[in-house]
């Protein structure tokens, strides 16, 4: 029997492949390095609110440019988890704006990936693909794309993993994009290395300890769920209900 080596002890070799999915071992591993998350609030928030964003916004699969990552660490159940940590920081009053764009952006930021390891271009042609099929989108999700929306949504899509960006940006376009940093920042405790995990020296908007324990809790019992068997969309669905 082939014994398969768990993503943080490749990640520790330099030894990552292509596409990288969860393993038990990992798992124990990052349960093993929780953060000590003290202080913040206890905000209460009723998990049917966030179940609806999740139900609205899921991408379809057939959106992913590879089948294979619909399951991987930047697949469904990534976006699926940023979509309810954009759900719960806006019904805590600890972001506002926009929250249909802030969930399309993260319905969508990564689906045109081709791997798990560096993707230099994946922003690029995820902006790309929302700019040519915003009508099919816009249908899907029920929000209308277009115009100042499209170009909120595109833009932000394009920016989400640069440290840097044009100063010239409109206040709420800025603004969303400084939440969806925060928020694809808050879901990197699924990455096998701690150097990976959240570094808010990237953020201009800090992120309280709430929202820090429920993204690590939201991590590690979606990730729990889903190597018992749960499909993604379960997987996240019945953590949400767990920690909310
Ligand atoms: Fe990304
Ligand atoms: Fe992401």
């Amino acid at each position: 029997m082939i014994l398969k080596i768990p993503l943080y002890i490749l990640a520790q070799d330099n030894k990552l492949p292509k596409h990288q999915f969860m393993d038990n071992q990992t798992l124990k591993w990052m349960i093993k390095n929780k953060p000590k998350f003290n202080g913040g609030r206890k905000i209460k928030i009723d998990p049917l609110i966030i179940i609806k964003y999740l139900q609205r916004y899921s991408p379809q699969e057939k959106w992913f440019k590879d089948k294979i990552l619909i399951s991987s660490i930047h697949g469904q159940r990534h976006i699926l988890r940023c979509i309810a940590l954009a759900g719960i920081l806006y019904n805590a009053n600890l972001i506002s704006g926009n929250i249909n764009e802030l969930c399309i952006v993260a319905s969508l930021h990564d689906i045109r990936r081709k791997t798990d390891k560096e993707d230099n271009n994946h922003a690029k042609k995820a902006a790309i693909w929302v700019k040519k099929n915003n009508n099919l989108i816009s249908e899907y999700f029920g929000y209308d794309i277009s115009g100042r929306a499209l170009e909120n949504i595109s833009t932000t899509i394009l920016y989400h993993d640069k440290i840097k960006y044009l100063k010239t940006l409109n206040s709420s376009l800025s603004e969303l994009i400084d939440n969806f940093k925060m928020i694809d920042a808050l879901d990197r405790y699924r990455q096998p290395k701690i150097k990976w995990w959240l570094n808010e020296d990237y953020l201009k908007i800090k992120p309280d300890c709430f929202i820090k324990r429920i993204a690590f809790e939201l991590v590690v019992r979606s990730e729990k769920y889903a190597l018992i068997g749960f499909n993604n969309k379960k997987s996240v669905y019945k953590s949400i209900y767990d920690i909310l």
